[in-house]
């Protein structure tokens, strides 16, 4: 599987109607779980994924494959050799609907070459470019088969046997009633000793630059249960990290084990006690859900690491509230200094917007200010990118393009000089790691630190899997040199 972080999608109004099926939320004995058999048998077929954009894109690509596993689908090593590809796309930033058909266009040459063949392939796209364009792109790429929204792709069995079947493209872009998590078989794969976990999806925030709650859809939490269920699983398969997704994570509520709710402070001292699972983290949060209890989550539990991406997209009040963030730069601070009174070593990072409609230089040097003042020790910054349809797009104000590179520069120079500073102090430290692999070159394994940073250090492959303590040597501007391992059993042992 493909993962391509930050690929820069564009977004167009939907049209037209294409040729296309589409599956409406269909009855229990016809969705994918229901026709699934209980033991997958050996691979038959060969599943190829391309994934951009978020973590939670990722997650749903691994489990399209689980949902497809049953069905005889093993991975593929490329489009070349592949019987199915979906391309799982991400609407977020600019370009994305060119990239898409770029892309198709390229495996439209491979499915005709291997129908010359005699052969067959299918090709699916997925994602919130599906959702936001489902007929335009059926319109405008009548070879794909399957086009199918986020929340639909338990239901990706059916629509290959309904494509089989009236020979014809099927899509899903409706929001069913029915939760693609109640419908997803056991992971067919092990998900590795770093896992994720989507425990929440969409968002009711409705920020006015922000397509997703209209491609994912309003926030809708898993229950308690369920989400320990898969923890337990992951750890049981071998994950000793779980991350917990969402596109507004720390809006969870979910239904309680035993009645009631919890929110994500709850649910976070429930997985802490699963034996094995050593860390915690989750992703994406919003100011406006850091509640006392999640604060002080980060102060009583060890297994929930010292590292916290909390987006505050701008320093200046009044683009915040332009923005609709409902929350000012004061919120920000405060939250940002009680949860380091109570976890002094928290590393943060953020998302940043810089040239929001209106923005001025005194607004801009607002967020630098409020930069400075925090210190990150990584973050993500984007040139605001007007999205169809979000209330920001018909904005009058639009900041000049040659502005808006000006500040997104300025910015990310600084964010840069933070980051290498943060990676500079850990020259010397003796961070526990978690080998999650291989290392770049021959010899060297690879993992990460409590803060999220990548570690490479020469030392055998049988620590992949462990928590070692590991010497800092040496810091670049992305990943740490270790040396000097050590596993903590051993260190118990001494
Ligand atoms: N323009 C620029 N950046 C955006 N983001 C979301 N929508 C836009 C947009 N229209 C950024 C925000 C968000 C991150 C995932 O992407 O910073 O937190
Ligand atoms: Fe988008 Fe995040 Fe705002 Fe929700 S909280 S609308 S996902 S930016």
């Amino acid at each position: 599987m493909r993962l391509k972080r930050g690929f820069a999608l564009d977004g167009r109004a939907m049209e037209g109607n294409g040729s296309a099926v589409t599956v409406r939320a269909v009855a229990a004995t016809t969705n994918g779980a229901a026709v699934m058999p209980a033991n997958p048998p050996a691979p038959s077929r060969r599943l190829h994924v391309v994934t951009w954009g978020c973590q939670m894109n990722a997650y749903d690509s691994t489990r399209m494959a689980d949902v497809l596993a049953p069905l005889g689908f093993g991975p593929a090593r490329s489009a070349e050799d592949a019987d199915m590809v979906i391309l799982n796309t991400c609407h977020i930033r600019e370009h994305a609907t060119e990239k898409l058909f770029s892309e198709l266009g390229r495996l439209r040459r491979l499915k005709d070459a291997r129908r010359a063949a005699g052969g067959r392939m299918i090709l699916a796209v997925a994602g919130c470019v599906a959702q936001a364009e489902g007929a335009e792109i059926l319109r405008r790429a009548p070879y794909v088969d399957i086009v199918l929204g986020p929340q639909t792709y338990h239901r990706l069995p059916a629509m290959i046997a309904e494509a089989d079947r009236a020979g014809r493209a099927v899509i899903a872009t409706d929001f069913p009633p029915e939760s693609k998590f109640d419908h997803l078989p056991e992971a067919a794969q092990p998900a590795g000793v770093a896992a994720f976990l989507a425990i929440q999806e969409g968002c009711d925030k409705f920020c006015s630059f922000c397509v997703v709650p209209y491609t994912r859809g309003v926030e809708a939490s898993r229950p308690a249960a369920a989400v320990l269920a898969e923890a337990r699983a992951l750890v049981a398969g071998g994950a000793r990290e779980i991350t917990l997704l969402g596109q507004n994570v720390n809006a969870w509520h979910g239904e309680a084990p035993g009645g009631g709710e919890w929110r994500l402070a709850r649910l976070l001292y429930a997985l802490a006690e699963i034996p094995g699972l050593t860390r915690l983290r989750y992703t994406t949060s919003h100011p406006r859900d850091m509640d006392d209890d999640l604060i002080a989550a980060h102060g009583a539990l060890p297994a929930l690491m010292p590292f916290l991406h909390l987006p505050v997209q701008s320093g200046a009040d009044r683009i915040l509230a332009a923005m609709n963030r409902r929350h000012t730069a004061a919120d920000y601070r405060r939250i940002i200094e009680r949860l380091r009174g109570i976890r002094p070593d928290i590393a943060l990072s953020s998302d940043f917007i810089v040239g929001y409609p209106g923005e001025t230089a005194a607004e801009f040097a607002a967020t630098l200010a409020l930069v400075r003042e925090i210190g990150f020790a990584q973050a993500y910054s984007f040139k605001y990118s007007p999205r169809p349809g979000t209330p920001a797009a018909s904005a009058a104000d639009q900041v000049a393009e040659p502005e808006k590179e000006a500040r997104l520069a300025a910015l990310q120079d600084l964010l840069a000089a933070q980051q290498q500073a943060f990676n500079a102090g850990q020259v010397g430290r003796r961070l526990s790691v978690l080998i999650t692999g291989r290392g770049r070159h021959p010899g060297q394994i690879a993992g990460r630190s409590p803060y999220l940073q990548a570690v490479h250090l020469t030392a055998p492959e049988r620590l992949i899997g462990q928590e070692i303590d590991v010497t800092i040597a040496a810091a670049g501007p992305r990943s740490l040199a270790g040396v000097s391992p050590s596993t903590h059993e051993e260190h118990a042992a001494a």
